[in-house]
């Protein structure tokens, strides 16, 4: 079974007893992209990381994560510290710190690769290398040594996309991973993305505000509002004709925003649907 399963996910902070995201279901198959969009303080990002088992330890979850018929409440800590970066990895939101900023990148990458793979330091080297140019950077050897400071926003998320392209995950969770990004280099990152999903085949969870990139990358999409799922459906119906209201207003947000775009621009006001 090829398949990321959540099923009934509840989120809750531990100190204060209020719960974040109550009850949450959903499944992603092999070869799908599943995008995760709604307004800020959703639970977007809580849920990714509660699949990644990587929310802080105040916050408790219950439910049943399964990925490839693996229960993964089974794993221990030190098992799932394994588990991910080989089956699970996330690219996330702001590239810096996805690094350790004491270190040239080519260490970090090197470091991970070891953990998951008995590769020769030469052969680990050479697939970054081949990994780091097929995602357009254009001296990968530049890369490897610089720091994480000494690279672009765009830079390190192409680096953590070519990791991705030599990990080989089963699932990919991208956490925004352009909105920290100038609009032109979010696009180059996109397509990028839109790559590694075709190339890897795998499942990816994409979460983000912009439906122009949802509509872009996803199958299937999630609308989550206050921590519960309130719509989901194939991209190109939700987008076409969300039943729920806030649904709709997302729609009609982004319409209006590229018309705006458009016309700042200076061109005729083409209305993508
Ligand atoms: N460590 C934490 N402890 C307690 N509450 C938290 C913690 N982290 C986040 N929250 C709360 O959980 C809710 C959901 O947060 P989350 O980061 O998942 O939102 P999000 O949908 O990813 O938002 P954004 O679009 O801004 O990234 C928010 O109300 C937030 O305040
Ligand atoms: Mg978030």
């Amino acid at each position: 079974m090829h398949s990321l399963e959540i099923s009934r996910l509840k989120i809750w902070d531990s100190r204060t007893g209020s719960v974040i995201v109550p009850d949450s279901s959903f499944r992603v198959e092999q070869g799908k992209c599943l995008a995760i969009v709604g307004e800020s303080g959703s639970g977007k990002s809580l849920t990714c990381r509660a699949i990644m088992r990587l929310n802080p330890a105040s916050l408790q979850q219950s439910g049943h994560i399964e990925l490839n018929g693996i229960n993964l409440e089974e794993l221990s800590d030190k098992e799932m510290r394994q588990f991910r970066g080989k089956h699970l990895c996330m690219i996330m939101q702001n590239g810096m710190r996805a690094f350790d900023p004491s270190r040239p990148v080519g260490a970090h990458l090197l470091k991970t690769l070891a953990v998951h793979y008995p590769w020769s330091r030469s052969d680990a080297i050479a697939k970054l290398k081949a990994a780091l140019a097929s995602v357009g950077l254009k001296d990968p050897d530049k890369v490897l040594k610089s720091y994480p400071y000494q690279l672009s926003g765009g830079m390190l998320q192409r680096t953590m996309i070519a990791l991705a392209l030599v990990l080989e995950p089963d699932v990919i969770i991208a956490d925004e991973p352009t909105t920290a990004l100038d609009a032109i280099t979010q696009y180059e990152v996109v397509e990028q993305f839109i790559a590694l999903r075709s190339r890897l085949g795998g499942m990816m969870i994409f979460v983000s505000h912009d439906l122009g990139i949802v509509k872009r990358i996803a199958d299937d999409v999630l609308v989550m509002k206050d921590g519960h799922i309130i719509e989901r459906g194939k991209t190109s119906d939700v987008l076409a004709e969300a039943k729920h209201p806030y649904t709709r207003y997302l729609v009609s947000s982004k319409l209006a925003l590229s018309r705006h775009f458009t016309e700042l621009m200076g061109g005729e006001a083409v209305v993508e649907g």
